[in-house]
Formats: C-alpha cells, structure tokens, sequence
C-alpha cells in the first residue's frame, strides 16, 4: 500500500455481505479489504472463483453499495451516495465486462453502444457518435463499423467495443473484470496490449481482476491476492512474483507455466486440496487453513492480519508464518 501519489482510490475495511437464501446464513462476499490505486496505477486483483473479486470491483464502480467500510474516490467519501449523487461520477469510474458479447446490447448499433454513457450524460446525438467513431479508431476499430450489430464482431473486437464503451466519458479509474478469460488464448495478449496501451496514453488507473497471477503479470504495477473474500497478500508485482511470501499466493503461482520447458520440467507444484469453503460459512482462524500445507495449531484459532512481511518492504501477508518457500 505504498502508492507515491495521493491515492486515486482508497478503500477501507470494505465489506458486502448479501442475505442468505431461505434460511442459510449470509455470505460474507466481501469481509474487510483494504486497498490503495494511485493515479495512472494498476492493480491486479486474482483469486479462485467466488473469493469476491467481481463484488469488490462493483462496489468500487459503485454498483453495490457496501455493507461496511468507506470507498474514498479522489478525495471524496462515496459510498453511501444517491444515484443523483453518484451520476457526475459514473463519468469517472467505468466498468468493462469478461463476457463482451452477453454485455453489449444485441439489438443497439455499436455507435449507439459507445455512445450510451455519453447520451446518458446529455451530450447531444451528433456530438456523441463523433466521438464513438473516434473511440473505435483508439482501440483499433475500423470507424466504418459504426452502424453494424455486436453479432457482426469476434469476441475480441467485442471486448474491444465494451473498452471503448468504457472509455467513452473519459474516465481515470477502469474496473476490467476479467477482460480476457473468456477469449480465446491467441485474443488475449492483443487485448492486454491494448489496455497496456490506453492506459500510458490516457493516464488511466485500473483494477484489473483475473483469476491467476500470469493473466495480470504484463499489466499490474501491483498485485492483490483475495481468498475467501479478503486479501491475503498485497504488494510490488516483482516482490510477489519473485518471492510470494503467503502460502495461496505460492500455489497460484506454482500454477503458471514457465517459458523455459526446463524450468517447467523442475519445478514444484503445489496442489491445493479440495475447494474453497463458502464465503456463507467460514473456516474459524486463518481461513486458508484447512487447504494450507503449512498450517499449524494457531492458525485454527487466530485469524492472521495483513501486515508487512519484511520490514521496509512493499508488500504485506496475513499469515502467521509467511515465506519465500512452501
Ligand atoms: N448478488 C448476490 N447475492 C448473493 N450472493 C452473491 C451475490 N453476488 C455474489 N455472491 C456470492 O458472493 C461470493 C463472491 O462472489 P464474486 O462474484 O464476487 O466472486 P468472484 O471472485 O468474482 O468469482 P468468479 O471468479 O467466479 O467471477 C460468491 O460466493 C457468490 O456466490
Ligand atoms: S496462517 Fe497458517 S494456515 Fe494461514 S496461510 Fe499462514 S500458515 Fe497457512
Ligand atoms: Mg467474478
């Protein structure tokens, strides 16, 4: 959490909880995180499916409300704004979508989707579908497309779409959902580029979410891990990837293949048994505890908090026994 600049973002001990259904308990989605985004800055955010990444990034863009804790933007406490209130915003924090197709409107032209956040803002419609002609151009669109139907596109011009669309009100702050998983592995890294390249061009922040550490590694000047809907390890992207000091982080990266066959011949996985408990009913102590192959008797009891692994370091782990090695 050392950001130099003062913090575009900062969050709190945010928390969502939604209501269990029917009479089960309820789900602690989102149970504490606490983070800093400067400007121009790239978070990553990874973790397993359902460890609250895509709550956390909607409470950020404001479309949760959180149960608990403060979302403070430029300066500014906004979560517990209005809808009136949080419109002059929503210029500001945009959202792009892991399924580009399902989240552009089949039956809207792809100057209309564009240029939606801008009508929505009251910009006029001529003045609107110049700029989307001018966005399409941004993220490598042929302007003469501007008429055509989402159907009409591939999933990565697609996503290129719901970039632009996101870019349309000239936001500083993008939360991208995982952006690439659902495209093909060969899209991928275009996309990447491309959100590499907007970001150095318009000085944009993002939190950038992704299910394993390599999807992110390009992007992130930063990186979070979340289990089980708090933030396990959190720091510089060369201090995590070189030397993950918590025990999931360490799993997940011995999760990405390497470059070199040999290295990857050599190395150790670690398997991770079973799957996450539900965020609904929590594991007592370290939450990680009944997957984590260094567990001992305190982390059943006491809840490890996050803090500096090493003094003087820009990262911090919750884990009573953090590490450079499983
Ligand atoms: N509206 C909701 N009502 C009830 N439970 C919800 C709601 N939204 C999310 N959850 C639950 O909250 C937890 C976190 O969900 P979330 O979608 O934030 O996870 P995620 O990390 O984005 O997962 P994925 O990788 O699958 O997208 C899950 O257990 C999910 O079932
Ligand atoms: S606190 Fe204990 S159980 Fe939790 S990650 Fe660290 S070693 Fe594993
Ligand atoms: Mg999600």
């Amino acid at each position: 959490m050392t950001a130099t600049a003062a913090p575009l973002l900062s969050v709190r001990d945010a928390r969502m909880t939604f209501p269990g259904r029917r009479r089960s308990a309820p789900v602690r989605a989102v149970d504490g995180v606490s983070f800093d985004i400067a400007p121009g800055e790239t978070l990553g955010l990874v973790g397993e499916s359902g460890c609250g990444k895509s709550t956390t990034g909607r409470m950020i863009v404001r479309l949760l409300e959180p149960t608990a804790g403060s979302i403070t933007y430029d300066g500014r406490d906004i979560s517990r704004l209005g809808r009136r209130e949080l419109k002059p915003l929503r210029r500001e924090l945009q959202m792009v979508f892991q399924d580009p197709h399902s989240s552009l409107n089949p039956r809207q032209t792809v100057s209309r989707i564009i240029a939606d956040p801008l009508l929505v803002q009251g910009t006029s419609q001529a003045e609107a579908r110049r700029r989307a002609a001018e966005l399409m151009e941004l993220v490598g669109l042929i302007p003469e497309h501007l008429d055509r139907y989402p159907h009409e596109f591939s999933g990565g011009q697609a996503q290129r779409i719901g970039i632009a669309r996101s870019l349309a009100t000239g936001p500083r702050l993008v939360v991208a959902d995982e952006p690439v998983s659902a495209l093909d592995v060969s899209v991928q890294a275009q996309i990447v580029n491309l959100m590499e390249r907007l970001r150095r061009e318009l000085g944009l922040a993002y939190l950038f979410i992704a299910h394993d550490l390599s999807v992110v590694k390009r992007v992130c000047d930063r990186v979070a891990v979340m289990y089980l809907g708090r933030i396990v390890e959190i720091g510089a992207k060369e201090r995590v990837y070189a030397a993950p000091a918590h025990p999931y982080t360490q799993a997940l990266l011995s999760a990405v293949p390497l470059p070199d066959p040999a290295a990857e011949r050599a190395r150790e996985r670690i398997t991770l048994a079973g799957d996450p408990p539900s965020p609904a009913a929590p594991p007592p102590g370290c939450t990680f505890h009944p997957r984590c192959p260094k567990a001992q008797e305190i982390c059943r009891t006491e809840a490890p908090l996050l803090r500096v692994a090493a003094p003087g370091e820009a990262r911090e782990v919750a884990c009573h026994f953090p590490g450079t090695a499983a």
